[in-house]
């Protein structure tokens, strides 16, 4: 990871937007348990202490449910590696710190439900999704070199495509518990992607030309934290395919109200390299345009 003098720079000016954000958000944060979701009383116990190990007939999630579980499960199993990116970027003194820890002790929730849900009702196997867990824990996460901007940038486009997923995910299981569970989840990264889009907003106004421009890269280069975890591909289609993330939600349900939200294409009086930005996120949006249209016709 690289950062310059002057992109540390950004972040020491962004603190006191960041406390602000802060407080915003402890006030809006509503406590919730997630042993509250859970329907305990489905359990039982495995061949290890003398039940039954599991069968797929004892699942009532169809494959498109599975997958899409499954997926979002193991991506939040990562958070260690969000942990460790966004700690070493961020800093842990101030109101970055404590957004940091904060942000983390949510996140660690949403895993913990999940997998109680899924283990409670025998929605997956749950051997295999352990071992997807050691092997996808032990690869870790790596977002690259991003700047600080950038990372901001990305988190903003992360935590949406994250609301959207489980969101969706939890229409598509068809179990009214599920569902339920996953909108609770989903509230939690709606908050999330607030507090990012808040500082992007803020960022755009003290520096519009380094702003678009970490716009335009983690746009064209964005891809789910889930992406490196075993047989994400093979999940993505399936999930693709059932409409509960696919090109056409990206850009219709985290690109376009994200990029309107900044005024991205309002924004007046730029230099050149922020208007040479700004066309960059232009070209991305029609190109996408392009692939969403192309598939639709296939
Ligand atoms: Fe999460
Ligand atoms: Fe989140």
């Amino acid at each position: 990871m690289s950062s310059t003098p002057a992109q540390s720079a950004v972040l020491v000016e962004l603190e006191p937007v960041v406390a602000e954000n802060l407080d915003r958000h402890l006030s809006l944060a509503k406590e919730w348990h997630p042993h509250d979701y859970i329907p305990w009383s489905e359990g039982r116990d495995f061949a290890f202490l003398g039940g039954e190990d599991w069968a797929p007939e004892h699942s009532r999630l169809d494959e498109t449910a599975k997958a899409a579980m499954i997926t979002n499960l193991l991506t939040e199993d990562n958070l260690p590696s969000y942990h460790r990116e966004i700690a070493t970027r961020f800093g842990r003194d101030g109101a970055w710190g404590t957004w940091v820890g904060r942000w983390t002790a949510e996140e660690n929730r949403h895993g913990v439900a999940l997998r109680d849900y899924l283990v409670v009702t025998r929605g997956v196997d749950p051997v295999a999704l352990e071992r997807a867990r050691m092997d996808y824990m032990t690869l870790g996460y790596d977002s690259g070199d991003k700047t600080p901007l950038e990372a901001v940038a990305y988190v903003s486009f992360q935590e949406l495509a994250t609301r959207v997923s489980h969101r969706n995910t939890g229409r598509a299981t068809g179990d009214p518990i599920a569902d339920k569970l996953l909108a609770r989840i989903a509230t939690d990264e709606n908050l999330h992607m607030v507090f990012y889009r808040d500082l992007i907003a803020a960022a755009l106004e003290a520096d519009p030309a380094a702003t678009l421009s970490a716009i335009a890269t983690e746009l064209e280069t964005f891809a789910m934290p889930g992406a490196s975890a075993p047989q994400f591909r093979r999940r993505a289609a399936v999930v693709a395919r059932a409409g509960i993330y696919d090109m056409k939600v990206h850009r219709e349900e985290i690109v376009e109200p994200l990029l309107r939200y900044w005024e991205v294409f309002e924004l007046t009086a730029l230099d050149a390299a922020a208007e040479q930005a700004r066309e960059r996120i232009a070209a991305f949006c029609a190109e996408l345009d392009r692939r969403i249209e192309r598939s639709a016709n296939r």
